[in-house]
């Protein structure tokens, strides 16, 4: 294979795995699915499962894409026969869905960087907080306006290929990210009354723990270290052959964990501080939080440098999403990669408006009983992944 592109440097090829991972799932998701199921027992069992079965599906797919040096459906058809490119055809039918909500929760939180930054959420009156984003998320221009931005970010960073566009995006965010997350730890962990919270997310309650939480812990894994969309393996494609597997995929496991623990650190401590319940479900980050920076002192400050961490999380892991598709059709139909990335991206933001004014406009439009978004997210992540 000539002219295919291939990463510049381990780092980078570690740092765009990694960005990948570490995505609304480490920060949004895991601090609320850790406080509903027990705290630290469900932090255990999570580990358990990332090191001693996650790390392994990684390598595979890892191992995959490199030994194709194809996108999914290439490499299933040339490693497996033709019948498994179906395998790769779901992964990457599934990264479409997947955007397509994935780039409207982005956009909430490139929304609330602005939101906060103007004083709008200085209250800590959970009322007034929750009115604001139910009056948010549910209005018909606003919430699209600000995933199309975020879509504009993607197109950015895709277009610009994988060297000079998601190895160098990733080598400067997730440096930065981390930067950010160490700082709103510090801040929350020191806050008066922070300890009930670290008690709670630190000392495993195992009356907490049954089959379910198993399956959750399960499902979080999974989704937080990006397998089943064939990512991995498209990220693995553009390794070298000599590259060393394992190792690389270990120390992205070790980041995307590294990530979600601390988020909960920062998340967690600071919930108790302010007297609020950490077990909100979604509403947590976007109701919860806002009520918790308005209690702070520059509160304002670490509420942007919260949103903008989210956003950068977002954008690296929304770039991996769409990547499959990308080299699927350059690899498969050699199509130019500039035309594919605003192709590509133009139906993803399509099918991102239904899923967004579902919440509002169109709710009472119910497709098996599910709205446009939750229908999405429940085929994307109950049965095609
Ligand atoms: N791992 C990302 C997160 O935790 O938010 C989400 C994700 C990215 C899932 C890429 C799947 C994927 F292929």
């Amino acid at each position: 294979m000539t002219g295919r592109e291939q990463w510049g440097s381990r780092f980078g090829f570690i740092m765009a795995a990694a960005g990948s991972a570490v995505g609304l799932g480490n920060i949004w998701r895991f601090p609320y699915t850790t406080g509903e199921n027990g705290g630290g027992a469900f932090l255990l069992i999570y580990l358990a499962i990332i090191l001693g079965f996650g790390l392994a599906v990684v390598i595979a797919e890892m191992l995959i894409g490199r030994a194709a040096q194809k996108n999914p459906v290439g490499a299933f058809r040339e490693l497996g026969g033709k019948g498994w490119s179906a395998v790769g055809f779901m992964g990457v039918l599934t990264g479409f869905i997947i955007t397509s909500f994935y780039v409207v929760v982005a956009g909430w939180c490139l929304a609330y960087i602005g939101f906060m930054a103007s004083g709008k959420l200085a209250t800590t009156d959970a009322a007034t907080l929750q009115g604001t984003f139910e009056g948010f998320i549910s209005a018909s221009g606003a919430p699209l306006v600000y995933a199309a931005v975020f879509m504009a970010l993607v197109v950015l960073v895709l277009s610009g290929g994988i060297g000079k566009g998601i190895e160098r995006a990733n080598k400067v965010l997730m440096p930065l990210l981390f930067v950010l997350l160490i700082l709103l730890v510090l801040r929350a962990v020191t806050l008066p009354g922070a300890e009930a919270g670290l008690r709670f997310y630190l000392i495993p309650d195992w009356s907490q723990v049954n089959l379910g939480t198993f399956r959750e812990a399960v499902a979080q894994a999974f989704f937080s270290i990006s397998l089943g969309m064939g990512t991995m393996i498209t990220y693995g494609s553009y390794l070298s052959l000599k590259e060393n597997v394992p190792s690389s995929a270990l120390t992205v496991v070790l980041l995307d964990s590294a990530v979600a623990i601390l988020a909960g650190l920062m998340i967690i401590p600071a919930v108790f501080a302010a007297g609020l319940n950490p077990s909100a479900g979604p509403g947590l980050t976007f109701i919860t939080l806002p009520a918790v920076f308005a209690a702070m002192p520059a509160g304002a400050f670490f509420g942007i440098v919260f949103f903008l961490l989210l956003s950068i999380a977002a954008l690296t892991s929304a770039v991996s999403i769409l990547e499959p598709m990308i080299a699927y059709f350059v690899d498969e139909h050699r199509i130019n990669r500039r035309k594919v990335v605003f192709g590509v991206c133009a139906v993803c933001f399509a099918l991102g408006v239904p899923a967004s004014l579902s919440l509002g406009m169109m709710a009472g439009f119910k497709i098996f009983g599910l709205s446009w978004f939750d229908l999405m997210d429940t085929l994307a992540n109950n049965f095609m992944l």
